[in-house]
């Protein structure tokens, strides 16, 4: 595709941008911006302009080139400046990031934000602001960095019946769970790699844990759904546990195991229900989930009328970040020379199942004594909980034999009160590795 002449639809006044914070993503934007005005503004009709930055540290070498005068550390005063038509919130973190953008609402000037921990724990306060003073509140870069699906959610698939997502929505333990299922790694071993690699942070609690990739997940619930879910209502469980054994397991049945984010719309006794989880999960190699690797991202969204569709790509870093960023702020320029906005459509606040409630195939390991009856003994814990078992295999001989085996679909409630009466029966050594089976359902 040839682009259009620059300067054909140029035009007179710039949009301004006042950019807020300009770390990875923020300078990536300013790089963005100097290289794509002109066709930006030959395509969209709107020229853009960086006009103030605010950082914490005047002196620090960003490596990207700013007029001087442009940068400074008073926030506030950009977000005032009557000479910036558009803010951009890349700082991150909750405070003052919120208090920055609903100044900059209430001043009636559109908001790009890439802040996922502050749009899943105060989303609705924000989108309301923004509603109500008639201005965008963009936030494309929030989930999954450069792969566009808060666009698509809000606004492709604003008339679907979307019934269930799911996404591998953290790069830093796609890249873990990648390294150990193919080069047969420990999870320490992969951990340390993701370290020195820039992938995973230090203290890298927040992705492992899963709180990361639970925040996405709100975010995504909420406009899937149209109804408020914040991150508190999303039960995680991290990948920190997973073994090379688990790994291995997953493979001899044709699985791989993922960290998922998993949202969906279930009908209640009181009407619609919405569940909405972070767990590792094994996924049959099949599945096009099965195949994201390494620190890519992928969202999979399912809807009556549309089927199955699949979101591919990189779920952070500068540029791609930086991208999703740079889309909306063309959005939100051309709204504001026509006058316009997005509507954000997260409704009112969810009906949550609790986790408890929830339902889904598990995956069970259980180290055994090797003996005649074993196999009884257990069978008859899982049908007291009316836990019924879809497959099941023997590992080993002697004091190495291991049950491996995959339940139907059953309540969490019951599998866990199965595995409490697992774990007292004599012919039970220990029960390993629970994980909740996705693809496969029956
Ligand atoms: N990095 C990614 O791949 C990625 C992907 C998706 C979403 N995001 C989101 O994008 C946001 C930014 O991430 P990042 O990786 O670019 O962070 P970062 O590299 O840490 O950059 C943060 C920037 O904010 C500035 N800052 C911090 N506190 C400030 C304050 N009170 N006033 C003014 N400036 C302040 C910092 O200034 P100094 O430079 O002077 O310290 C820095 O430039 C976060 O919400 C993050 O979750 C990031």
């Amino acid at each position: 595709v040839t682009e259009p002449e620059p300067s054909a639809a140029r035009p007179a006044a710039p949009v301004r941008v006042g950019l807020l914070g300009c770390g990875n993503v923020g300078a990536a934007l300013v790089g963005l911006v100097e290289t794509r005005r002109e066709a930006i503004a030959a395509r969209s009709g709107v020229d853009l302009e960086i006009t103030r930055v605010a950082v914490r540290s005047l002196t620090r070498d960003r490596g990207v080139k700013l007029a001087d005068g442009v940068l400074t550390t008073d926030a506030a005063a950009v977000v005032a400046d009557p000479e910036v038509d558009v803010v951009v919130e890349v700082i991150g973190g909750i405070e003052p990031a919120r208090e920055l953008i609903l100044d900059a609402i209430a001043a009636g000037k559109p908001v790009i934000t890439a802040n996922k921990e502050l749009l899943a724990n105060h989303g609705a306060e924000l989108a309301a602001a923004a509603d109500e003073k008639g201005v965008d509140l963009l936030f494309e870069a929030a989930v999954a960095g450069g792969i566009p699906i808060i666009r698509p959610l809000r606004e492709s698939l604003a008339g679907e019946d979307v019934t269930r997502v799911m996404g591998i929505v953290n790069g830093t333990t796609n890249f873990i769970l990648t390294r150990m299922t193919e080069e047969g790694t420990t999870y320490a071993e992969a951990l340390a790699e993701a370290q020195s690699l820039g992938y995973a942070e230090r203290d890298p609690t927040a992705d492992v844990e899963g709180y990361d990739a639970g925040a996405k997940a709100a975010i995504i619930a909420s406009l899937a759904f149209g109804t408020r879910v914040v991150a508190g209502d999303v039960y995680h469980e991290g990948i920190s546990s997973i073994t090379a054994a688990d790994i291995a397991s997953a493979a001899s049945l044709d699985h791989v195991i993922k960290l998922l984010a998993v949202c969906e719309r279930l009908e209640g006794p009181d009407g619609a229900e919405v569940a909405v989880r972070v767990h590792p999960a094994m996924v049959p190699v099949q599945h096009p989930l099965a195949g994201v690797r390494e620190s890519f991202n992928a969202v999979f969204v399912e809807g009556t009328a549309v089927g199955d569709l699949m979101f591919y790509g990189r779920g952070a870093g500068g540029d791609p970040t930086g991208s999703a960023v740079l889309g909306d702020l063309v959005d939100a320029a051309v709204n504001l020379h026509k006058g316009a906005h997005a509507t954000i459509g997260m409704g009112g606040r969810a009906q949550i199942r609790p986790i408890d409630d929830q339902q889904s195939p598990f995956y069970l390991s259980i180290d055994v004594v090797d003996r005649p009856g074993v196999l009884r003994s257990i069978a008859e814990v899982f049908e007291r909980h009316g836990v019924s078992i879809r497959s099941l295999e023997q590992e080993g001989i002697g004091d190495a034999a291991r049950i491996v085996m995959i339940t139907h679909r059953a309540r969490e409630a019951d599998l866990q009160a199965t595995v409490t009466d697992l774990r007292d029966l004599p012919t039970v050594h220990r029960v390993g590795s629970i994980i909740r089976v996705v693809g496969a359902e029956g």
